[in-house]
C-alpha cells in the first residue's frame, strides 16, 4: 500500500498547519474574551518560528522552564520572556545576566533561598528582577501551600533585589481527572484559590499585580475566573491524546502526528512500526483509560502501540497480514506531545497533505 506521504522518510513529525493555526486562533480568541494575558508555555513546540507566531496573534510574551529555552527565544528577537521554575545556582545566575540584556524576563520561585540569589544579582546589576510566588493548587509539584503565601510572599519582598509582582500556579493536576467537567472543576477551584490568595496579599499591602495560571485542559474554564489576569497553555498548539482522552481536543484538533512505517510483521497479532520510545517517548496516557499504549494510530483504533524499544513500535493487533502491509505508513497522535517533539529536529509543515516546509526545533534538549 503505496501512501500518499512516501516521500517523507520516517519517522517524522508532521504538523497540518491549518488545524495548527485554527488551535492558536481559538485560543487567542479565549483569552480575548476572557480579558486575560496570553502567555503560551513553548515547551511544547520549542520553536521561536511558532513563538513568534503566538505573538502576532496577541500572546503577552512567552513562557519557558529552562534559561537555555529562553536563550533561544531571545535569540529570535522575543522580548518579554517568564521563567515559570525556580532558577538556584551560580551559573545560572550569570547566564540570566546576559539573558535579562536581551529581553524583559521574569521567574517564578517558591523559596526565599531562591529569592535572595536572584535579588543577590539584581542588587549586582542594579535592577528589581520582577517575581512571582509559586503556589500549589494541587499538582504538588513545586509551590507553596496557599495558606503559607503570606508568609513567604513577605520575605521575598522584604529582599532588595527583587520585585514581587504576583503568583503563579500550575494546576497540571487536571490532566489526572477522568473527565472534561473534572477538568473544568479543577479549574475553578484552582482559579479560585489563586484569586483569594492574591486578595490576602494585598490585603496586607503587597503589591499583586499578576495572578498567572496555566493548562491546557483548565484554559477555556480558568481564563474566566474572576481575579486571573494571565493563562500559559501549551499544548493547545498541537493537542495530543491525553487532552483528546480528556475531552477538550479531538482526534481533529490534534495538529501534529508521527508519520511512521510497517517495517515488520512477523506474526499475525503482531506488528513493528520504525518509531519506538526515541520517537514516541514512553509516556502512557494520564486521565484514567481504557486505551492502553503508546500513542493513538489513527484509522486503527483497535490496535494498540503495546511495547516499545528504542526504534521499535510493537503493534499487538488481530490479523496483522491482512489488515496491514510492510512498506505502509501509518500516523500516530502522541499520548503527551511535549516531550516528543523534544526528540525531533524538526517538524514537517503540511498543508493538504502536501509539505510545504519544516519548523527547526531549535529550543530542544535545553535542560539548563
Ligand atoms: C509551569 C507550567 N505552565 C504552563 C504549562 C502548560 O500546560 P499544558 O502543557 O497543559 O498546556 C506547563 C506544562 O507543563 C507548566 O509546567
Amino acid at each position: 500500500m503505496q501512501s500518499e506521504l512516501s516521500y517523507i522518510d520516517t519517522p517524522s513529525l508532521l504538523i497540518d498547519s491549518a488545524k495548527m493555526e485554527r488551535n492558536l486562533q481559538e485560543m487567542a480568541a479565549i483569552a480575548a474574551d476572557a480579558g486575560v494575558a496570553l502567555r503560551p508555555h513553548v515547551k511544547t513546540h520549542k520553536s521561536p518560528s511558532l513563538a513568534l507566531r503566538q505573538l502576532e496573534l496577541g500572546a503577552r510574551g512567552v513562557t519557558v522552564a529552562k534559561i537555555g529555552e529562553a536563550e533561544v527565544m531571545a535569540d529570535a528577537g522575543i522580548r518579554d520572556i517568564r521563567i515559570a521554575y525556580p532558577i538556584v545556582g551560580e551559573s545560572k545566575l550569570s547566564r540570566l545576566t546576559r539573558l535579562m540584556q536581551m529581553a524583559d524576563v521574569s521567574i517564578s520561585l517558591d523559596s526565599v533561598e531562591a529569592a535572595r540569589g536572584l535579588s543577590d544579582l539584581g542588587g549586582h546589576i542594579d535592577r528589581h528582577i520582577p517575581v512571582l510566588l509559586k503556589i500549589n493548587t494541587g499538582l504538588d509539584r513545586v509551590g507553596v501551600m496557599p495558606d503559607e503565601a503570606l508568609e513567604m510572599a513577605k520575605a521575598i519582598d522584604s529582599l532588595p533585589g527583587v520585585h514581587l509582582v504576583g503568583i503563579l500556579t500550575h494546576e497540571g493536576h487536571a490532566l489526572k481527572e477522568p473527565s472534561r467537567e473534572g477538568a473544568r472543576q479543577c479549574a475553578i477551584q484552582a482559579g479560585h484559590t489563586m484569586a483569594e490568595t492574591a486578595g490576602r496579599l494585598r490585603e496586607a499591602g503587597l503589591g499583586i499585580a499578576e495572578v498567572s495560571v496555566g493548562s491546557t485542559p483548565t484554559a477555556r474554564d480558568i481564563a474566566y475566573v474572576p481575579g486571573v489576569t494571565e493563562i500559559r497553555p501549551g499544548t493547545y498548539i498541537f493537542n495530543d491524546y491525553n487532552e483528546v482522552t480528556l475531552g477538550v481536543a479531538t482526534e481533529e484538533t490534534c495538529a501534529l502526528t508521527i508519520l511512521a512505517t510497517v517495517v515488520s510483521i512477523p506474526s499475525n497479532d503482531r506488528a513493528v512500526l520504525d518509531a519506538g520510545s526515541k520517537t514516541l517517548t514512553s509516556d502512557l496516557l494520564s486521565p484514567p483509560s481504557s486505551r492502553k499504549g503508546y500513542g493513538y494510530v489513527k484509522g486503527y483504533p483497535e490496535i494498540t502501540i503495546a511495547r516499545l524499544t528504542e526504534e521499535h513500535g510493537i503493534l499487538s493487533l488481530q490479523d496483522a497480514r491482512s489488515r496491514l502491509e510492510i512498506g505502509q505508513q501509518v500516523e500516530i497522535i502522541p499520548n503527551h506531545i511535549c516531550p516528543v517533539v523534544n526528540l525531533a529536529d524538526a517538524m514537517y509543515l503540511m498543508k493538504d497533505g502536501v509539505c510545504e516546509g519544516q519548523v527547526e526545533v531549535l529550543a530542544r534538549g535545553k535542560n539548563r
